[in-house]
This record gives C-alpha cells, sequence and structure tokens, in this order.
C-alpha cells in the first residue's frame, strides 16, 4: 500500500501518520522531518534545506525529489510506505508517478485557515521522535515531556506568526494544483480534519479498510 498524506501546514499529517502507517502495516516518513534531521546531523542538505525552512518557503524540488526518492527505493520501503508531505509542488508529483508508476491512495487533510493557525502556534514537538502534540488540544501526558519518548518538547522555529503566514501561502501557490492532479487521477481521499484527532482516526480508519 503506497499512500501521500496532503494537507496545508497543521491540518495534522504528522499526528496521524502513525496511525495510518499502522493499520497498513508499513513505515511512514515526513519530508521536513527527514530536513530537520539532516539539520541535526549538520548534513550539507540540513544547512540548504534550513535557509528555505526558516522562510517558510519550499527546499528546491531537485534535492527534494532526491532525499524523498532516495528513502522510498530502500528496500524495506519500496513496497508499501505512508509519505508525509511529499509531493507538494507538480514536479515532485510527476518524478514520483514515474519512479513508481502511481500511488495507491492520496489522503487530503482538508482544515480551515483559521483553524490550522490555531494549532500551529500551540503545537510542540519532541525533540528526539518528533511526535506532534498541541498545549491544548493534544497535550502530552507529562506536560512539557514526550509520552512516548520521553524527552523535552520544543517550539519549531517554523511555526511563529510571520513564516506560518508564509507556509500557508506558499502552500495554496504550489500545492493546490497537486490535489487537483490527485484528484484528476481519482485518488484523492478527502478527509474532514477539523474534527477531533480521534474522530479524524475513525474516518480514517474507514477509507483503509474500503
Ligand atoms: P513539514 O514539517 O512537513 O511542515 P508542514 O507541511 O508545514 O506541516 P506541519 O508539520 O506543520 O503540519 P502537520 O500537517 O504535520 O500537522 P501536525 O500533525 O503537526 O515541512 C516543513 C518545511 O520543510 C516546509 O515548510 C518546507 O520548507 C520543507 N519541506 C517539507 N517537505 C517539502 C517538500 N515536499 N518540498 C519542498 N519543501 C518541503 O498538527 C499540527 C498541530 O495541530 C499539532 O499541535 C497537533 O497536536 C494539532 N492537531 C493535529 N490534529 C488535530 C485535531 N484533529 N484537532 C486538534 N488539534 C490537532
Ligand atoms: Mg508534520
Amino acid at each position: 500500500m503506497r499512500i501521500l498524506l496532503m494537507g496545508a501546514p497543521g491540518s495534522g499529517k504528522g499526528t496521524q501518520a502513525g496511525f495510518i502507517a499502522e493499520k497498513a502495516n508499513v513505515s511512514s516518513v515526513s519530508s521536513g522531518d527527514l530536513f530537520r534531521k539532516n539539520l541535526s546531523d549538520n548534513t550539507e542538505l540540513g544547512v540548504l534545506a534550513k535557509t528555505y525552512m526558516d522562510r517558510g518557503e519550499y527546499v528546491p524540488d531537485d534535492v527534494t525529489i532526491r532525499m524523498v526518492l532516495d528513502w522510498v527505493n530502500d528496500p524495506s520501503n519500496i513496497s508499501g510506505f505512508v509519505l508525509d508531505g511529499f509531493p507538494r509542488t507538480l514536479p515532485q508529483a510527476i518524478a514520483l508517478d514515474k519512479e513508481l508508476g502511481s500511488v495507491d491512495k492520496v489522503i487530503f487533510f482538508d482544515v480551515p485557515t483559521a483553524d490550522l493557525i490555531e494549532r500551529l502556534s500551540g503545537r510542540l514537538i519532541c525533540k528526539t521522535c518528533q511526535a506532534s502534540f498541541h498545549k491544548i488540544f493534544y497535550p502530552s501526558k507529562n506536560g512539557m515531556i514526550c509520552d512516548q519518548c520521553p524527552d523535552d518538547l520544543y517550539q519549531r522555529d517554523d511555526d511563529k506568526p510571520d513564516v506560518v503566514t508564509n507556509r500557508l501561502k506558499v502552500y495554496m501557490q504550489e500545492t493546490q494544483p497537486v490535489i487537483e492532479y490527485y484528484d484528476q487521477q481519482n485518488k484523492l481521499i478527502n478527509i474532514d480534519g477539523s474534527k477531533s484527532v480521534d474522530e479524524v482516526q475513525s474516518k480514517l480508519e474507514i477509507q483503509l479498510n474500503d
């Protein structure tokens, strides 16, 4: 099963990726997490990506496509995976189709902009496992400590208000056409991502069993 997760910044891709991967019995990866891992390892790619991420811009297609296809082509991932946040430009979608033929399901989390801003402003991330929490909507049971790792939680640099505004703008310009691309292929599954985490999971479960 090859599954893509699409949706605006803060729409819940990272929150639901683990659940979806477990149900489909495959691994999941977030392109944003791959960039942040490169940055914490101080690689050339990580340093380059940071210059774009800090401004809320997309990292250039050539390096992004290479990084994600390397992960996809790993023998343990090639037959099935969940990709969170890739593709998000048309050249990325075309490169993925060229590499794989096609994907099975494209899950699109639909969330109103006002909710996205509220979610991103209160988000906390685990330093080690990158699990995503929210101060109010989805708090860790251990306060500022991850309840899965356990390591400290932090606020992402790109969740500051001015960067969030640009991320949402770039998303509308660059990623909206990718949603239409998969809709035309009849691959798109619309999920109302504005409901609670549990309600969204129930809807996902129905779609994954289909
Ligand atoms: P990335 O890390 O992928 O960021 P993003 O797409 O902006 O998405 P987010 O991770 O912010 O949101 P999410 O949908 O995962 O939401 P979450 O589950 O955390 O990318 C970062 C950067 O890397 C990009 O800006 C770009 O520079 C670069 N990049 C990455 N991929 C790229 C690509 N393909 N091409 C080029 N550049 C790329 O949830 C958000 C909050 O809401 C959390 O606090 C959570 O607890 C809460 N929440 C979740 N669900 C619910 C719910 N149902 N109800 C209430 N609260 C909820
Ligand atoms: Mg995420």
